[in-house]
């Protein structure tokens, strides 16, 4: 069978440590879509692994899959698998010969793109990793894909269309120079041609090149499971989620099809196992009903950091969730639970279980609110629209929850759920009921063992 771990809110649910706690069972665990935008923690056994691109089950030993749904940096992915091999794992990862390849003009144009759009208070706060540009020509039939880094002279063909193009856009489009960039070597297809062959050979010499879709298929059908890992969350995917602040690729359930060629009904026969963050965080801009306070340069309209009580709750969920940035160590947005949002993910996605992450962070609290409801020009709504104009105008209609105490939540953990504080488990029955999805898990610390298991899906 398969479970599939879905982001439900805007990325960082935690949906990394559900894929280790859950993946002793699986086989082996793919990811769908995204790239190395993603950020994933593993903490086990006093070690945090972090984890871009190399699915988490490498902590467990599993085989990995990125699907052809993926856009892949080989630069980053081959820096990954050398960083967790110096940890002491030994990452198996194979890679879907039609997943797109990330090249570094990408990742210039992202940046470029977005100091444009800054210019006009319209930048997405991108990861900078060349995410969207990769996807817009996989889009545009100009891309290059995995399987022609082994072909030499495909590979040449390809290069020799499309660097042209990128050339022409950043001098023609945007007026600059490409000589003054930091890469020139980018925008020059003999530069690319060299690097690029030679991850082709090595993906060929260490055998990590598969068709996804019959790879994943015989797996299934030796009776192996399948872990889908899915990258960011439904409120950034590119569909469904809060258009244009999103990522370029389906993170939603729909995309473990697609993007890996196992078959929808596969998928569907498993489980989809919503991963929820018992509050909000958001990296980059887009509105945010619920939204404590805000931070400057991300929150739309907020030009100057405020210090009203919203701030100061704020600051003490940000310090206790540690929602820092990873690399930049920019605060991120945090807010309230946001139902309609919770809502819309549970219809797209068709959450079969939930995993609620960071309980503890919200230990302590006088009170925790929610917005259950959102009030759109008059009227009462219980989920989110589909324009950002219209959810920017959306005000959130609280409730009201007693706050549980700060306990010995490993404690929690080992003797399980009825162990949890009896108004943290009102929250999160609220949350199942309104979701129509029973609790599976219930994350009250980073480590795998801080982890109330009420379901394991694989048994
Ligand atoms: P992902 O991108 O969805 O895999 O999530 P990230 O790894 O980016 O962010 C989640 C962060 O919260 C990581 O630092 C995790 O180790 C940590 N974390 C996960 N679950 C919990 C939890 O239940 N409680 C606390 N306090 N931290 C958690
Ligand atoms: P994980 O898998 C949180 C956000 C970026 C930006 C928008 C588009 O760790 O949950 P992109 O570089 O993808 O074009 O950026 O999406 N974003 C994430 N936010 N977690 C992530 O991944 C994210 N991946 C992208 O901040 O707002
Ligand atoms: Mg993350």
């Amino acid at each position: 069978m398969t479970v599939t771990i879905v982001g439900s809110q805007l990325g960082d649910e935690g949906k990394g440590g559900v894929v280790d706690l859950y993946g002793d069972a699986a086989d082996v665990v793919a990811r769908y879509q995204g790239g190395d935008n993603a950020g994933h923690t593993v903490v086990h056994d006093g070690e945090t692994y972090k984890l871009s691109l190399v699915p988490s089950g490498a902590v467990r030993g599993k085989v990995g899959v990125l699907g052809n749904g993926c856009v892949i940096n080989p630069r980053t992915l081959f820096d990954e698998i050398s960083t967790l091999q110096e940890k002491g794992l030994n990452p198996d990862v194979r890679v879907a010969e039609r997943a797109h390849v990330i090249m570094p003009f990408h990742r210039v144009l992202d940046g470029i793109e977005e100091d444009v759009k800054s210019e006009s208070d319209q930048e997405v706060g991108t990861t900078g990793r060349g995410i969207g540009p990769t996807y817009e020509d996989k889009a545009g039939r100009r891309g290059v894909r995995i399987g022609d880094l082994l072909d030499p002279d495909v590979l040449r063909e390809r290069l020799e269309y499309v660097v042209p193009q990128k050339r022409a856009l950043v001098e023609e489009v945007y007026d600059i120079a490409v000589e003054e960039l930091d890469d020139p070597d980018a925008f020059d297809v003999d530069a690319l041609f060299e690097e690029f062959r030679e991850f082709g050979q090595r993906l060929a010499d260490e055998d990590m090149t598969v068709n996804a879709s019959a790879f994943l298929t015989d797996a299934m059908a030796d009776g192996e499971t399948v872990m889908f890992e899915g990258a960011q969350g439904t409120i950034i995917d590119i569909d469904h989620g809060n258009y244009p602040y999103v990522t370029s690729s389906n993170p939603t359930a729909g995309g473990a099809a697609v993007g890996t060629g196992l078959d929808p009904g596969t998928i569907a026969d498993g489980e989809i196992i919503g991963i929820v963050k018992a509050y909000l965080s958001r990296v980059g801009s887009g509105p945010l009903p619920t939204e404590l306070g805000g931070v400057v340069g991300d929150t739309p309209g907020y030009d100057e950091q405020g210090d009203g009580e919203n701030e100061e709750l704020a600051t003490y969920i940000r310090e206790e969730g540690g929602e820092y940035g990873t690399v930049t160590g920019r605060p991120r947005r945090v807010g309230w639970l946001d139902m309609p949002m919770l809502r819309h993910s549970a219809r797209v996605n068709g959450f079969t279980g939930l995993a609620v992450n960071h309980v503890d962070v919200l230990a302590g609290l006088d009170e925790v609110k929610v917005g259950h409801s959102y009030e759109l020009d008059g009227e009462e709504i219980f989920t989110m629209p589909a324009t950002t104009e219209e959810w920017q105008r959306c005000e959130a209609t609280f409730r009201t929850f007693d706050g549980w105490p700060e306990v010995d939540w490993e404690a929690v953990a080992d003797e399980g759920y009825e162990a949890i504080p009896e108004n943290a488990r009102t929250y999160l029955e609220y949350v199942a009921e309104e979701l129509d999805a029973p609790i599976y898990a219930v994350g009250v610390g980073p480590g795998r063992e801080e982890t109330v298991v009420v379901e394991n899906p694989y048994e």
